[in-house]
């Protein structure tokens, strides 16, 4: 009888742990949930009316920019970006001029945390789908150069594979990136980047280094204009129509499908974390009766003993 109730106060015991250790899975994920909606309400409040994860604005678009730079350059360009660009940061200085001088305004009455749950969102945000780009054959009508339709052809034979331009993808989001970095360093990164690295371009190694060493093929063969027309048909694209809302405004049915998921995904982590409490409650009772049995049976057999 006392070995079988030893045994259950045992088990029970390993269980409580398994469950208070997969419930603070829960509420970890939980805590990353609401960073992220913090994130996106201070992005959304603050910076929305400048930037987009996944389209160019007034300012850059901002898919896989936590891949670009370093968390400490973007907290401070976040919290002055006129300090940085006054420092004499060349990629700051650059940037500053290809955005006509516009000031993003300073954002100092953000704290270092918030900032970080913006960037948590970011980052969560340009590994989402953007909805359908439109086509050529959407954007025809109102554009008529070839040369759009030939960037198109030569960015979906040699670049598609790893880029998106309004999303994260095996390589970074292309997004913006014309006017983010001098055409003349573009050229060189397309046509060996490795040289690029090797030669200990900061970004550039740092970009290698969070996209986990993976090599960018050497695309050599391509001669200047080819590079020009498919850095065109990246501008191009990164300013075109909202993706998200698709064509017209329509949402389109992938996005739907995203946001009825996100629902779904979170209602289901509420619904978890209430079971695993429940569930370690009701095992921590039995294991404090269980528990207490075992000390009544201990004390009398002491007391027996004392007795005899
Ligand atoms: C009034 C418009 C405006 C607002 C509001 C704004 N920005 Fe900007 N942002 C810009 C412009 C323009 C640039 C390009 C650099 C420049 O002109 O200084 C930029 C550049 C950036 C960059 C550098 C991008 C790159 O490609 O390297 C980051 C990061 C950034 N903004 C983040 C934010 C965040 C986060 C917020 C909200 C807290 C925000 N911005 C609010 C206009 C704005
Ligand atoms: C096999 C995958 C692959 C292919 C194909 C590829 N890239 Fe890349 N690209 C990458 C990776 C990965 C990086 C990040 C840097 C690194 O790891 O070297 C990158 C980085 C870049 C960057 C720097 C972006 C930034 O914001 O700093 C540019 C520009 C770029 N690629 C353009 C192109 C173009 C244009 C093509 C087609 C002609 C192309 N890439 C084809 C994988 C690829």
């Amino acid at each position: 009888m006392i070995m079988t109730a030893l045994k259950s106060y045992h088990l029970l015991n390993f269980m409580t742990i398994l469950l208070a250790f997969l419930s603070a899975r829960a509420v970890q994920s939980q805590e990353r949930e609401e960073v992220y909606e913090t994130g996106k309400m201070i992005f959304n409040t603050q910076c929305g009316t400048c930037h987009s994860v996944h389209k160019e604005m007034l300012g850059p678009m901002l898919a896989s920019i936590t891949q670009k730079h370093s968390e400490q350059w973007l907290i401070a360009f976040i919290t002055n970006s006129q300090e940085v660009i006054l420092s004499g940061d060349e990629y700051a200085r650059h940037l500053f001029e290809e955005y006509n001088r516009t000031v993003m305004p300073s954002f100092d009455e953000l704290s270092k945390q918030e900032i970080r749950a913006i960037l948590y969102y970011l980052k969560e945000e340009s590994e989402k789908p953007t909805g359908d780009w439109p086509t050529f054959a959407d954007i025809e009508m109102n554009y008529s150069d070839n040369n759009i339709s030939r960037g198109e052809q030569l960015f979906n034979g040699s670049c598609a594979i790893c880029h998106f331009i309004g999303k994260d993808g095996e390589g970074p989001s292309l997004g913006s990136v014309t006017k983010r970095l001098p055409r003349p360093w573009l050229k060189r990164f397309i046509r060996n980047s490795q040289e690029v690295i090797k030669s200990g371009d900061p970004y550039a190694v740092r970009l290698f280094k969070n996209y986990d060493m993976q090599v960018m093929p050497p695309f050599d063969f391509l001669d200047d204009k080819d590079i020009d027309i498919i850095l065109d048909y990246i501008e191009y694209q990164s300013a075109s129509p909202p993706p998200v809302a698709g064509v017209n405004g329509r949402k389109t049915e992938a996005v739907m499908e995203v946001q009825q998921f996100d629902i779904d995904n979170k209602s289901m982590k509420k619904s978890n974390k209430m079971t695993f409490t429940i569930a370690s409650m009701l095992l921590l009772l039995a294991g404090a009766v269980l528990h207490v049995f075992l000390m009544v049976k201990l004390f009398r057999y002491l007391l027996n003993r004392k007795k005899s």
